[in-house]
């Protein structure tokens, strides 16, 4: 019976001591980072804006973020890579604002999801949104989604990136954070090259041809 007592108490203790760390990695990994701001793309046909909060872990989402701006920068696009604190500051507005958002407890990180819901000249605007963590995205993804068309902003695509999930199952041999960046860099192209056919388009119609 007395070691019936001692596991059962050491089962609370271990499930106690795993709410409370997992709890406080929480709080410290929802912390708001620095302002943060850099430049990719020499030519400005178009601009972007791509919003991340950093991670203190292994910083995935500043890393795809550059490397999306990266594939726009093949377009003459510019960029500017903010952190949340640094993208608060910017006033000017953009051809095409890209969100990227980390997963914490199957949510997208409550700094990006602060900035959407204050956000008031989102209306009518192209936005990307880009999901990361480790591997469980879906539910986090469709909130990210939701909080953008709440702003009545024009979701032009959306896609998840894993640190942990292969994220090309044909791949796996591969390091999962180099495809990450390469599908990150892929999509920015993918993006440029819709947005100017959609633009050639437009001007082909008003032309007449
Ligand atoms: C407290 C905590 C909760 C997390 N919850 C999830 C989750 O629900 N789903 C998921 O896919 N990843 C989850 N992750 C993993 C993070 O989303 C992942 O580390 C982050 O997106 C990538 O940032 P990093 O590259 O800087 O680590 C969690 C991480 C922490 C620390």
């Amino acid at each position: 019976m007395k070691r019936r007592k001692k596991i059962m108490t050491t089962i609370f203790i271990v499930i106690a001591l795993t709410v409370i760390t997992w709890i406080a990695l929480t709080i410290v990994v929802q912390q708001m980072g620095p302002e943060k701001l850099a430049t990719v793309g020499k030519n400005d046909d178009y601009n972007a804006l791509v919003i991340y909060d950093p991670d203190p872990i292994y910083n995935l989402d500043e890393k795809v973020s550059i490397a999306f701006a990266e594939g726009l920068s093949e377009s003459r696009w510019k960029s500017k890579i903010a952190t949340v604190a640094a993208a608060k500051k910017i006033e000017e507005s953009f051809d095409l604002y890209v969100f990227c958002a980390n997963t914490y407890n199957w949510a997208p990180d409550k700094a990006i999801r602060n900035y959407i819901k204050n956000s008031t000249d989102l209306e009518g605007q192209r936005v990307v949104a880009i999901t990361l963590g480790s591997g469980s995205t879906k539910r986090s993804q469709r909130m990210l989604e939701a909080l953008i068309t709440q702003k009545k902003a024009t979701l032009i695509d959306s896609k998840t990136f894993w640190l942990m999930k292969p994220n090309d199952e044909s791949k796996t041999k591969r390091s999962n954070r180099k495809i990450a960046l390469e599908m990150a860099n892929n999509f920015g192209k993918e993006i440029a090259d819709r947005i100017r056919n959609e633009k050639n388009e437009v001007l082909s119609k008003d032309s007449g041809f």
